[in-house]
């Protein structure tokens, strides 16, 4: 029901009381530098912006623009040069270890363009590692496991490798594990950067039944207008700032809308 989704509401244009929206992310002031040999790369530059409960948010922008250095950071791969990130309104202290490790554990589920399924172990044991690692009984990892590839369609694959299936269901393995800790955020670097049109369409279709079944929170990364615009809205990235975004309005003129601010950023007018 559209109504007892506070953000799907603002989403149709009825205002509600912001406090009713949960952040899930703030990031706050990031800046992130790298030293090059010769010189310094700055791929983040006071970067703000808010994610709220059950959002889906594209991130769109030129190669090299901080893309991937943004999902590190909110990922706690890496930590920011300068800056902050608060989760569910508390500042978190998430870039020194072990706090990183638990953070990753117990918040972050990461999706990878190349999908990273580990070839030598069947599609339940991909799926099962992150339990796995986290000490849960056998039956309790087995009968979640089951859950989740039932989720992405993948259950009558469960004993097969990585090499057996398809791209775009390898993608879905993936999805499968990086869901099954329950994280409250789903980071996804160019998900369907490997795959062809109709099997981006399966893959857009399951996150964005997840996103509504789930109350997912996700971050996608794209370099592609149709995927941004099955998003909520999409935020551009140029020179490590934001420099524009785009609330879809879930029309056939969004891919347009899209494209066109895309191209003004890459031609360098914003
Ligand atoms: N580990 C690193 N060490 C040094 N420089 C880095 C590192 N990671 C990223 N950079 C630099 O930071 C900048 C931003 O890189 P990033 O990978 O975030 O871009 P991107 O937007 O994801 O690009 P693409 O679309 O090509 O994936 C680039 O100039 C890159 O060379
Ligand atoms: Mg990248």
């Amino acid at each position: 029901m559209m109504t007892s989704n506070p953000l799907k509401t603002m989403m149709n244009n009825i205002p509600v009381p912001t406090s009713q929206l949960i952040e899930v992310i703030q990031v706050k002031g990031m800046t992130k530098t790298f030293q090059h040999e010769s010189h310094q790369v700055t791929a983040l530059q006071d970067v703000n912006f808010t994610i709220y409960q059950g959002e889906m948010v594209a991130i769109m922008g030129t190669s090299g623009s901080g893309k991937s250095t943004l999902l590190q950071m909110i990922g706690a791969i890496d930590a920011p040069t300068s800056g902050q990130i608060l989760i569910r309104g508390e500042q978190a202290n998430i870039y020194q270890e072990p706090q990183a490790t638990l953070f990753r554990r117990d918040n972050i589920g990461f999706v990878f363009q190349s999908f990273e399924l580990l070839e030598d172990l069947t599609v339940a044991d991909n799926v099962a590692m992150p339990l796995i690692l986290q000490d849960m009984p056998h039956k309790e990892i087995e009968t979640r496991v089951n859950e989740v590839l039932t989720q992405v369609e993948m259950l009558q694959w469960r004993t097969h490798l990585p090499a057996e299936l398809s791209g775009g269901q390898q993608q879905r393995v993936a999805i499968a594990r990086a869901l099954i800790a329950r994280p409250p955020i789903l980071l996804a670097d160019e998900p369907t950067g490997a795959l062809d049109f109709n099997t981006t369409n399966t893959i857009l279709a399951l996150l964005q039944t997840i996103q509504t079944k789930k109350q997912q929170t996700m971050i996608i990364v794209t370099h592609d207008a149709y995927v941004a615009s099955y998003a909520d809205r999409v935020l551009f990235f140029h020179d490590g700032r934001i420099v524009d975004h785009y609330d879809n309005e879930r029309n056939e003129y969004d891919v347009g809308h899209i494209l066109e601010k895309f191209k003004q950023i890459a031609r360098g007018d914003v």
